[in-house]
């Protein structure tokens, strides 16, 4: 029965036993477990540890200047940020099926980490957030066997590294936990999921940077507006979805023909089902109005009223 401080200490006394004096990589996605675990080695080797932020451009709105803020400058960590996004872009051309979207994130994730890795050269150790459900779950997701999840960090296959999973043992709370312990902010320890391909599959169909844009800045209003309203600890996950069709308005004197944004907000436990969450009409009016006001090239906003199953959270 061990409290967290006991885990802190237990833990870096490991890892500094385990690494000596050799260096770690660590694949960073802003995420919570991976972020918890750059924070965690750098307390035990400091910068031994190099983490490799692959921003891939389809992450929300300044939440790679978040957790460059939080981790790097006010923690120590040190970190190499690849600016991709036009990479991901290029290779995304075209592309319309989510699963191939979702394959070619993923693949060109481990070939940015890899160029970068090999960059650095000489290194022993790769670093990895794993988390005890990962562990007992790993293949039998019912979520993933639907979606290929792409999860940041898999193993580069002609390095041979070993692995290091200092969050092995631990649930998704006791990550929390751990990770307000370590310091790094309430707001990224605790935010909602987030895929790994991002807003690549919130774009519905190609993506592209403009749409990628309206996506980024309605997903601003709608988060900001949840937060104001109070119900940010109740929904389970909340985003808007870019569906890419368009349909006709008025606005002033003029007709319109412009996109659709969707909004999804669920409650949920773990992810594999979910419910439509009940949201004030108010709220939801106040959120619809500022999408179309701020966002540009939007005259309608729709709800998605559907629970998973039948549908899945994302719309891809
Ligand atoms: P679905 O859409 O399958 O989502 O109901 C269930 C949960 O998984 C997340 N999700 C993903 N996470 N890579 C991820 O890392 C993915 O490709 C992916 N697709 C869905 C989704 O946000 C929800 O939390």
């Amino acid at each position: 029965n061990w409290t967290m401080d006991d885990f802190i200490e237990m833990e870096v006394a490991n890892i500094r036993k385990q690494v000596g004096t050799k260096k770690v990589i660590l694949g960073l996605s802003g995420g919570v477990d991976s972020s918890v675990t750059a924070t965690l080695l750098h307390k035990a080797i400091g910068d031994q540890l190099t983490a490799i932020f692959v921003d891939h451009g389809m992450l929300r709105k300044d939440e790679g200047d978040q957790v460059m803020q939080a981790l790097n400058k006010d923690l120590g960590v040190n970190i190499i940020r690849v600016n991709a996004q036009e990479r991901f872009l290029n290779k995304l051309k075209g592309v319309t099926n989510p699963e191939q979207k979702r394959k070619i994130i993923g693949r060109e994730f481990i070939e940015v980490f890899n160029e970068e890795a090999k960059k650095l050269g000489d290194i022993d150790f790769l670093a990895q957030g794993t988390l005890y459900t990962d562990v007992i779950e790993s293949g039998t997701n019912t979520a993933q066997t639907i979606k290929s999840h792409h999860n940041v960090g898999g193993l580069p296959e002609d390095m041979h590294f070993k692995l290091i999973e200092p969050l092995r043992k631990l649930f998704k709370d006791e990550v929390r936990e751990l990770g307000e312990k370590l310091g790094i902010p309430h707001d990224l320890v605790w935010r909602q999921p987030f895929p790994g391909p991002g807003l690549g599959i919130r774009v519905i169909g190609e993506v592209t940077e403009d749409k990628l844009e309206i996506v980024r800045e309605s997903d601003a209003i709608l988060r900001d507006e949840i937060k104001k309203a109070g119900l940010d600890k109740d929904i389970w996950q909340y985003f808007t979805v870019l569906p890419g069709i368009r349909s006709v308005g008025v606005m002033g004197d003029g007709r319109t023909y412009d996109y659709t944004i969707g909004i999804r907000a669920v409650t949920s436990i773990d992810g594999m089902t979910a419910d439509f969450a009940k949201i004030p009409w108010d709220v939801l009016g106040k959120i619809s109005t500022r999408i179309v006001d701020e966002c540009g090239h939007i005259n309608r906003v729709v709800y998605d009223v559907t629970s998973k199953p039948p549908s899945t959270i994302e719309w891809e």
